[in-house]
């Protein structure tokens, strides 16, 4: 009897921004881990595509180092540009790619430029597309973000979700339930992967940091920063609160450029500590150690859900409200910054659990879907 081998399943896995590097890599050990099992099952080749969206060393290298990350086997290099210069870059540069490597599946995760433009490219050539963090939505369409979420979902052919809310979504959406697969929150394995290190962080040393005595904050967001008149003020009540406890705040790029602009000055407000990015790892000590997290990014809406740290989200709404419903994020505004970040200070935090699936199990249930699909 002729001996049928399992045929090779391949893979395209995309990764383009920040957020999205620690997404990828619990992807690629689960492919690892897969392909060690002597089982019948199909073994995965997995090509890996950094699209350059985002390319300062702390804003990727960095990331790649920490979480373990090989080289990308590709590099498409697209930088900055506007929304619509940064996508068509990369769908340009994705589609001879596709079409060299005939992959089975493009693997997408989160909701930034890269997502969107490689699924775009895929959907078109007829490639399969599997989209990782799938569901979310803020219903702002004001937000870049959201229109990335829509596109890309309304493209996939298999939707990973990490919680039930999502699932909601995208059933409200028309989309067919068979597509649908809720898996958990991917975010979790890479911070239950890297949380040994970070326990070794040097970072409190280098900043004088006490656990709980200090407040993290995070804003890159454009409805927070691209406008000088708000960034002001929310630099000013930063600096109030500053004198209060200590502000640990790495600023992106996005946010440096506006500041930069404005002339913001960081010394003349004592404990106001404006820093470089920091890594993977020392973003989750400060995350798991602050006595409270300001931010507008969603990864650490969800981080300080799972560390059961107090955070204030500084938007209208969020595309992860399963972070307030179970967590320990609260949406927050300029006027209610001071008295909401006032009300943690003094004690009267919300206790919240941890949603079903972020166990750190997540890479895994998604290798397992993509190989029976
Ligand atoms: C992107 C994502 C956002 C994510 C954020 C995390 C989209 C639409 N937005 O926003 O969802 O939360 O990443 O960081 O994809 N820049 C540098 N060095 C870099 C990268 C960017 O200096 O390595 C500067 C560029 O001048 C650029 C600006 O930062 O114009 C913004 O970068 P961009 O990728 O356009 O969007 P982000 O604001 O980073």
């Amino acid at each position: 009897m002729q001996n049928i081998l399992p045929k090779t399943l391949k893979l395209i896995l995309v990764a383009g921004a920040r957020p999205n590097f620690m997404k990828i890599a619990p992807l690629i050990k689960a492919v690892r881990s897969h392909n060690t099992k002597k089982d019948n099952k199909p073994k995965i080749d997995a090509v890996l595509v950094h699209t350059g969206q985002h390319y300062d060393s702390n804003m990727s290298d960095i990331f790649f180092k920490e979480l373990g990350i090989p080289e990308p086997d590709i590099n498409l290099g697209v930088g900055s540009g506007s929304h619509a210069e940064q996508t068509a870059r990369i769908m340009l540069a994705f589609e001879p790619v596709c079409l060299k490597e005939k992959p089975d599946w493009v693997v997408v995760v989160g909701d930034v430029n890269s997502t969107l433009a490689c699924s775009v490219v895929a959907s078109k050539l007829g490639i399969k597309v599997a989209h990782v963090e799938a569901g979310l939505r803020s219903y702002d369409r004001t937000m870049p973000e959201e229109i990335n979420r829509l596109v890309t979902d309304a493209l996939a052919d298999l939707l990973f979700t990490p919680s039930v809310d999502a699932n909601i979504n995208l059933k409200k959406e028309g989309i067919l339930a068979k597509k649908i697969k809720l898996v958990g929150n991917i975010m979790i394995d890479a911070l239950l992967s890297r949380l040994p290190e970070a326990e070794k962080s040097r970072l409190p040393l280098r900043l004088h940091l006490t656990p709980r005595e200090f407040i993290y904050v995070t804003l890159h967001r454009p409805s927070n920063v691209d406008r000088p008149e708000i960034l002001s003020v929310i630099m000013r009540k930063l600096g109030k609160i500053s004198k209060r406890m200590p502000v640990v705040f790495p600023v992106h790029p996005r946010t440096n450029k506006m500041l930069e602009e404005i002339n913001f000055r960081a010394k003349s407000y004592g404990q106001l500590m404006l820093i470089e990015p920091v890594g993977y790892t020392d973003s989750l000590w400060l995350a798991k150690y602050a006595r409270l997290v300001l931010t507008d990014s969603g990864g650490l809406q969800e981080e300080t859900t799972y560390f059961k740290t107090p955070c204030l989200t500084l938007r209208p709404n969020t595309e992860r409200p399963i972070t307030i419903k179970l967590g320990t994020n609260k949406l927050t505004s300029l006027d209610n910054l001071e008295s909401d970040i006032e009300e943690i200070i003094s004690g009267k935090i919300k206790r919240g659990t941890i949603p079903k699936y972020w166990d750190g199990k997540t890479a895994e249930r998604i290798i397992k879907h993509l190989i029976a699909a």
